[in-house]
């Protein structure tokens, strides 16, 4: 079997799926391997996650991964759900096919540009190292 009956249940019955109006924090990321795209929205209040929203765009491993990440960051600190990483996720989902790890990236990438969208719009100081570099591009220099 290649999935996991985690993968699969995510996958068939994902949670906190749809989007959120008003939502404190957004964030949006492509994934370059495969152009899928992936939403997250959060409601936040103190520091802490009280609501979480994924839309996508991406395969059933994406959706499943995000699932299970808006599972893993509901009601935790903001802090906490920054240490979340994609290693994680594919843990507790018992595990993803090799060529289909890169599908969890974007759920742990879409969880930290929505944090980071929250703290540009609150004027909240961060550490940038937390968070992936969005632009890598040598040519440039950016
Ligand atoms: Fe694109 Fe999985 S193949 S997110």
């Amino acid at each position: 079997m290649l999935y996991s009956e985690k993968v699969m249940d995510h996958f068939t019955n994902p949670r906190n799926v749809g989007t959120m109006e008003n939502a404190d924090g957004v964030g949006e990321v492509g994934n370059a391997k495969c152009g899928d795209i992936m939403k997250i929205f959060l409601k936040i209040n103190d520091d802490v996650i009280e609501d979480v929203k994924f839309s996508t765009f991406g395969c059933g491993s994406a959706i499943a991964s995000s699932s299970m990440a808006t599972e893993m960051i509901k009601g935790k600190p903001l802090s906490q759900a920054l240490e979340l990483t994609n290693k994680a996720v594919v843990e507790a989902l018992d595990g993803l096919p090799p060529h289909k790890i890169h599908c969890s990236v974007l759920a742990e990438e879409a969880v930290k540009a929505a944090i980071k969208d929250y703290y540009d719009k609150n004027g909240i100081a961060y550490d940038e190292s937390l968070f992936p570099q969005e632009h890598d591009c040598e040519h440039c220099g950016e």
